[in-house]
């Protein structure tokens, strides 16, 4: 596990350039896109100067709420649409976010499994991290060899994600969501956090112990981490 401390506002061009990089000369083809607050300047950064070859990269989303629709402007549909496929300019059949709306939750996840599958696997994976440890939407106490599957949202997650709806009696209670297993197939993955909230879960992400309580520190598994923090996601670090 590779781990970088940045200025705040460093850390969108540093995991641009990444990406960017990865795209460019690594032969990154499928890249897996987080939503949320803290990956955004890290769009914003790659759409100021899109990689060559970006318009040939498929993507898909880690999660998606259950219960609103995917025009909601709090959907995750149309947050990927909004701060990656319009900017970047790519073709939005080239972007796949899970249904929220689906009637049969369990055929929409394995079609998904098969849609990665189909496309090689997932290059490289951008990853925030909840206050709460999760990663996608796996909340604590997700067996780490999960796959795509329905969820229920943690009580701590909907109240860190009130802040995106109008009150907390708004903010779904289920969602889908890839797996941690599903994540951990990714060849590369790219966790960004910024903020002291992510304190915590950064320090046991990075330092361990594994455990189901938090699910970032499965990560721990995985031979190819890269991680972007600002000062404060860092300041419980002991190492
Ligand atoms: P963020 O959280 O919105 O602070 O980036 C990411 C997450 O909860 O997964």
């Amino acid at each position: 596990m590779r781990v970088e401390v940045l200025d705040a506002a460093a850390i969108g061009g540093r995991g641009a350039t990444i990406i960017r990089e990865g795209i460019e000369s690594s032969g990154i083809r499928v890249l897996g896109v987080a939503t949320g607050g803290s990956p955004g300047p890290i769009y914003a950064a790659l759409a100021a100067s899109p990689p060559r070859g970006v318009g040939r990269v498929r993507v898909f989303a880690l999660d998606e709420y259950v219960g609103i629709g995917s025009s909601h402007p709090r959907s995750y549909h149309a947050a990927v649409r909004r701060e990656i496929t319009e900017p970047l300019g790519l073709d939005p059949a080239s972007v796949r976010v899970l249904d929220g709306e689906t009637t049969d939750a369990g055929a929409e996840c394995a079609a998904f499994e098969a849609e990665i599958a189909a496309a090689g696997g997932v290059d490289l994976q951008i990853l925030g991290i909840g206050s709460n440890g999760h990663i996608a939407f796996n909340e604590p106490g997700a067996d780490p060899s999960s796959r795509t599957r329905r969820a229920r949202l943690d009580e701590t997650t909907r109240r860190d994600n009130a802040r995106f709806f109008h009150s907390l009696d708004d903010v779904p209670t289920h969602c889908l969501t890839q797996g941690i297993g599903t994540i951990l197939e990714a060849r590369r993955i790219l966790l960004v956090a910024r903020g002291a909230a992510k304190a915590h879960a950064i320090r046991q992400a990075i330092e361990g112990p594994r455990s189901r309580a938090l699910p970032a520190s499965w990560l721990l598994d995985h031979p190819d981490v890269t991680v972007l923090l600002d000062a404060e996601a860092a300041s419980a670090l002991t190492r």
